[in-house]
């Protein structure tokens, strides 16, 4: 008889009752008989660096598709085989909680659907993702379009004055702009102005990202919070966006008492338009608390990670004169000189898998985090509850087994007449958006409104990184930054001849010399 069961009849013998023995060699019996998870000896000092997610891919091409990374006492498990990643998203998502995420992002979200878990979430979702049916999504084309008109104008003074212009942060205004009016009717209009709000709004954000890659938790020591002057400062802030977000409520619910409109499925107010409007109007029952919440959620969700995608992507732009060709050409037949309407958003095909390819390279967020709610398996490796695990969709997206050139940017990869590439149809290779229940609600919203402002960009300018900017690099936060901005350099394109289409030539009718076009 090996060790265990010698141990366990003298444990026994000793009076220990057996249902406490079988716990405790079950566990043991279980570590005997089942593979154990790989063990990463990774240097503590390369996983700390800036963007964290580089390291743990090279970790991934030595350990495999998930292994175990420790830290003194604190270890995570590391997730980048799409069967698994798959298992904890899609098949066995009650399992899984946000786990670090919900502890780090609770001072600025609460219990708002992304932090949430269990019945709070299952609540929530089921009141928040009506609200963003296809009406919706069709007038935002709209809101998108307008603030990417505002975005053209300030480049258009760069272009006129011949400086260079920083597009990390142009994004950053331009989807908080949007995401203001979608979500509560608010015209943060940042790409104009430093309100206090706006610079209420980037604290918070800072301090969100910097808790999530911070090693020591300090704002949790109590009296921190009084005395250190940037909590202090996180603090006023987020009085300030509170104070704010319960005005744009109370005026919300006027209008609401006030329309005569009847709540049905694709209900929309059309002079407010917004989330807000809708779950108000919807009746939706909820504390202030929860409402404030969920839309500072959606603020946060909705803001960094398009920006960041559109970054990227005139990053990758920037890189291949080519694609930025081919989708000029493509934006000039489809689009001409008019704003996008949702039926465009089916013809910029090419814009569209620019977009899908350009969250290939840059998943935003790069990783996806959970905590087992129960012992589990994944893939052949008996995982015990309370694991924290991180989903490394870079992984996912650049594994070279699972991808032709998985490092170039390669629009082509996803036919032009093809479905767009999702978790589903990618069997989890692709996660852009996450998969399963807790998929992303804005989807839609967000793709649409990066074709949008990409095209309406890209018709007006060429792009170029500026002479003697620093080098991209990467940093992380919650979503993936650049180390030093994005500067470029913006050129007015040449416009392209319009070419008149037969509907104009009545104007013309007279001129004999266009006669011939009237039959
Ligand atoms: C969840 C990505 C834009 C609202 C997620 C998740 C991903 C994601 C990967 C899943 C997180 C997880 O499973 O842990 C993105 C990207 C966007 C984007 C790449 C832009 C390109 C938006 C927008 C909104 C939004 C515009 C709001 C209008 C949400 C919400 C959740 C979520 C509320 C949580 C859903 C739940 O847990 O039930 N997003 N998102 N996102 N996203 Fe997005």
């Amino acid at each position: 008889a090996g060790f265990p069961s010698v141990l366990r009849s003298g444990l026994s013998k000793m009076g220990v009752p057996s249902d406490i023995l079988d716990l405790l060699f079950g566990f043991i019996n279980a570590q005997e008989q089942y593979p154990k998870i790989p063990e990463a000896k990774g240097s503590l000092d390369a996983v700390r660096s800036e963007a964290f997610f580089i390291p743990l891919y090279e970790l991934y091409l030595t350990y495999g598709g998930i292994f175990r990374l420790s830290f003194g006492p604190k270890s995570f498990l590391i997730v980048s085989d799409p069967s698994i990643a798959k298992h904890i998203l899609k098949n066995n998502p009650k399992n899984y909680s946000k786990g670090i995420l919900a502890e780090i992002l609770d001072f600025v979200m609460g219990k708002g659907l992304i932090p949430a878990d269990g019945e709070i979430w299952r609540v929530r979702r089921r009141a928040i993702v009506p609200s963003l049916h296809m009406k919706y999504v069709g007038a935002m084309i709209n809101v998108f379009g307008e603030a990417a008109d505002r975005l053209c104008n300030k480049l258009d003074d760069a272009a006129s004055n011949g400086v260079d212009v920083e597009m990390e942060s142009l994004f950053s205004r331009l989807t908080l702009d949007i995401i203001g009016k979608a979500v509560f009717n608010y015209d943060f209009d940042s790409l104009t102005n430093d309100t206090g709000i706006v610079e209420a709004v980037y604290t918070v954000l800072r301090e969100a990202e910097d808790r999530s890659v911070a090693p020591i938790p300090v704002w949790e020591i109590p009296i921190w919070k009084d005395i250190s002057p940037r909590q202090k400062k996180v603090s006023k802030a987020l009085k300030l966006i509170n104070e704010t977000l319960d005005q744009l409520i109370a005026i919300c619910k006027r209008m609401v008492d006030e329309e005569e409109l009847q709540f049905h499925e694709e209900y929309m107010n059309e002079q407010d338009p917004s989330i807000l409007h809708f779950l108000l109007a919807s009746g939706d029952d909820v504390s202030s608390k929860q409402l404030r919440d969920d839309l500072m959620t959606m603020l946060i969700a909705g803001h960094e990670t398009t920006a960041a995608v559109l970054t990227w992507t005139f990053y990758l732009l920037s890189k291949e004169p080519r694609i930025m060709a081919k989708l000029q050409e493509e934006v000039d037949s489809v689009l001409g000189d008019r704003f996008p309407t949702i039926e465009d958003m089916k013809n910029l095909k090419y814009a569209t898998r620019i977009i899908n390819e350009s969250l290939r390279l840059y998943p935003q967020p790069p990783v996806l985090i959970r905590r087992s709610l129960d012992n589990d398996t994944l893939g052949k490796y008996p995982i015990k509850k309370g694991e924290d695990i991180f989903i490394s969709v870079w992984n996912l997206h650049r594994s070279p087994e699972l991808w032709d050139d998985a490092d170039k940017f390669n629009p082509e990869r996803w036919p032009l007449d093809g479905p767009n590439p999702n978790e589903t149809n990618q069997n989890f290779r692709y996660l852009p958006f996450g998969g399963g229940p807790r998929k992303c609600v804005g989807d839609m919203f967000a793709l649409y409104e990066a074709v949008v402002a990409l095209a309406m960009l890209v018709r007006r300018f060429d792009f170029q990184m500026a002479l003697g900017a620093p080098p991209v690099k990467m940093t992380t936060g919650a979503t993936i930054h650049t180390t030093d901005g994005l500067k470029m350099t913006v050129t007015r394109r040449m416009k392209p001849p319009i070419i008149p289409t037969l509907e104009k030539m009545p104007a013309m009718v007279g001129d004999s010399s266009v006669g011939f076009l009237k039959d």
